[in-house]
């Protein structure tokens, strides 16, 4: 299933990047943004995914993000995730850039993530900016409210997930370490994004222009895949423990 090439730049490499989407989250049982039955086919993003919609009706919102928060816990890290984490036992920097918000890279082991578009785990203060990790004790009819003291008064600010809405600006900690780690990359490894949402989807594209080899894993073709080096058709959780099985155990070396 790996092409010769494909076996020797991973073998050879000494910076890999995952730049990954929901796709890579499917095997669990996270539903993605744009397949058939995908959450863009059934919600509006502007309503429940922007700050507009949000400042609109901050119950639905909260509402819709508690239920992916639950969805999110309940599931497990799949063989596609594990298996990136093991790619750091056998290359020297294994980095993992993020679309998704589910935690699930650092939950099956993953050390170096950037999360672009934020974690569904984390909350902040539109206010005063203080971070939550939960918001149960704060909510006031299903919205919760930040209560942190400054200068002897309490902050009344709405508290709302910390995740990026269309229109927003990315991280910037998380963006610049990305697009540092894209820059050095020999290999990256595009899996389960459809590549359609900038900045993010334009990383790839970038690292191929500082000389990475660039992989897509993918069931279907996508905007990226004629620039690929490799086009690996297929479900994540067989792929890459297949890719790191046949370049990295010791039958191969
Ligand atoms: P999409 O739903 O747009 O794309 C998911 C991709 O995963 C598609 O290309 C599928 O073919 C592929 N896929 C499905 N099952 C797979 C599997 N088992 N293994 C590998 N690939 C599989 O999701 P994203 O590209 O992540 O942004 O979407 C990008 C952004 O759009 C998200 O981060 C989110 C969304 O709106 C924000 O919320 C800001």
């Amino acid at each position: 299933m790996i092409s010769e090439l494909l076996r020797k730049r991973l073998a050879a490499a000494e910076f890999v990047v995952a730049f990954t989407g929901a796709g890579i989250s499917a095997e669990s049982g996270v539903p993605t943004f744009r397949s058939n039955d995908g959450i863009w086919k059934k919600f509006k993003p502007e309503e429940l995914a922007s700050v507009d919609g949000f400042m609109r009706n901050p119950e639905l919102v909260w509402h819709w993000y508690s239920e992916r928060r639950k969805v999110i816990r309940s599931v497990q890290p799949n063989a596609g995730h594990r298996a990136l984490a093991a790619l750091e036992q056998c290359v020297p920097f294994v980095t993992v850039v993020t679309q998704n918000i589910d935690n699930l890279h650092r939950r099956a082991g993953s050390t170096r993530v950037f999360e672009l578009h934020g974690n569904i785990e984390r909350n902040y203060c539109m206010q005063c900016g203080t971070t939550f990790m939960d918001v149960e004790t704060h909510l006031i009819e299903g919205i919760p409210y930040c209560r942190t003291e400054r200068n002897g008064k309490a902050c009344s600010g709405l508290i709302r997930p910390d995740v990026v809405w269309f229109g927003e600006i990315l991280p910037e900690d998380e963006w610049n370490g990305a697009v540092a780690a894209m820059e050095s990359a020999d290999v990256v490894l595009s899996i389960g994004t459809s590549g359609v949402v900038f900045p993010a989807a334009s990383l790839p594209y970038s690292a191929k222009q500082h000389g990475a080899f660039l992989v897509e894993v993918n069931p279907e073709p996508t905007p990226l895949t004629e620039s690929a080096d490799e086009f690996l058709h297929g479900a994540a959780g067989i792929v890459l423990p297949t890719i790191v099985e046949e370049v990295f155990s010791h039958h191969n070396k």
